[in-house]
């Protein structure tokens, strides 16, 4: 077991940490940037599906949910195509309207998921086209969609969820770009712009790891807080709500993701001096409107883990702390915000003596209802 962490002490960490190549091996082979093409045949070869849908339904659980969030904002900007995002355990029995021409996307790290196999196969049984968004090769859910792409982050072994989080939010920025292109919704400038960022990524991912040591510190002030809330808008409130379950889910402090706009119909009424509350704050996203919800905070004396783009000034005036991650396209930010909000549930939970890589209660694939 040793040898299969490969250095580090918990498969976690490795994971967290191979990101950079994970993210590499996803978009290696599909994204050809000096052709100023996109190639992933399960898209090809049903691209009259794709293009005749009205909508496109997204269903899975936990981590692979909050990457369908993601997936949301970037295929409703980039390829003007709406989508409902739906827990597969509420959708398999909330009778819901499926039309022949939707496309469900259903994702899945281990592609066992009973809850997202049920779903499938009842959009499949209303004669939709199902395509899989799945990590495993050969998995459940891999040969019961239509089609699918692969993610390609290598075995993911941690209980919570990394890797497979950001390679999932990397094929579905790729599947969105394609369709974008394939529509016309997005000019060639910004096309190009588009995959050359993408390209950029693993670097960028490397150099928010670099943020280790500074996530540690702060792990080590707040590890005691029985409460913690997470605060992202646009892009970033799914990374929000993934940075609190990460929390939850292997240090068992409670934790909330939240819209940041939405503080101030209900969460607001929780800040006092002994809350510490992460808020993503990064140049391109609604900028302004966060910097005022952070004043907000700091006016009830709540504590703030601001999380940055590079350089940043005036979040770092108003934070008791700020992390800073590479300043990226705005669609692609939460390849990078996601990072240090990982290693902050990491050290806390380390810190608390917790079982990182198997935390109570969960398995790695939820096989069962
Ligand atoms: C993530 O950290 C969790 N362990 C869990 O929410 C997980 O994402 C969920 O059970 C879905 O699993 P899947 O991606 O294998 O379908």
């Amino acid at each position: 077991e040793q040898i299969e962490k490969g250095g580090y002490d918990h498969f976690m960490l490795k994971e967290i940490h191979e990101q950079p190549s994970a993210i590499f091996d996803t978009f290696r082979g599909r994204l050809l940037s000096d052709k100023g093409i996109i190639k992933m045949s399960g898209v090809e070869d049903n691209m009259k599906r794709f293009l005749n849908a009205d909508r496109i339904i997204i269903v899975a659980c936990g981590t692979s949910w909050h990457a369908g969030l993601v997936a949301e904002y970037i295929f409703e900007d980039l390829a003007r195509i709406p989508v409902e995002v739906e827990y597969a355990s509420e959708f398999r029995y909330r009778n819901p309207v499926i039309y022949e021409k939707d496309v469900v996307i259903a994702i899945s790290q281990s592609g066992e998921t009973a809850d997202t196999l049920a779903a499938i196969k009842l959009a499949k049984s209303k004669g939709a086209f199902v395509f899989g968004v799945c990590n495993v090769v050969g998995s459940t859910i891999a040969r019961e969609t239509d089609a699918g792409a692969y993610t390609h982050a290598g075995p993911e072994i941690g209980v919570a969820s990394t890797k497979a989080f950001t390679t999932q939010i990397t094929v579905l920025t790729l599947i969105a770009l394609r369709l974008a292109r394939a529509k016309g919704t997005i000019s060639s400038s910004d096309y190009r712009l588009q995959l050359l960022e993408l390209e950029l990524i693993p670097d960028k991912v490397k150099k928010a790891l670099e943020s280790d040591d500074l996530v540690k510190s702060i792990a080590a002030i707040y590890k005691d807080a029985p409460n913690m809330l997470y605060l992202g808008r646009g892009f970033n409130f799914p990374v929000a709500l993934e940075g609190a379950l990460k929390l939850k889910e292997i240090s068992y402090i409670h934790a909330e993701g939240y819209p940041a706009a939405e503080m101030k119909h209900g969460p607001i009424a929780l800040i006092d001096e002994n809350m510490p509350i992460i808020v993503i704050a990064t140049k391109k996203g609604h900028y302004e409107k966060v910097v005022s919800n952070i004043q907000e905070i700091k006016s009830r004396k709540g504590k703030i883990i601001g999380i940055v783009t590079e350089g940043d000034e005036q979040v770092r005036a108003l934070a008791d702390h700020v992390i800073e991650v590479p300043e990226s396209l705005e669609s692609l930010s939460p390849l990078l915000t996601t990072i240090p909000l990982q290693l902050l549930s990491y050290h806390i939970a380390l810190m608390l003596g917790r079982n990182v890589d198997q935390p109570r209660n969960l398995a790695k694939a939820v096989t069962v209802e």
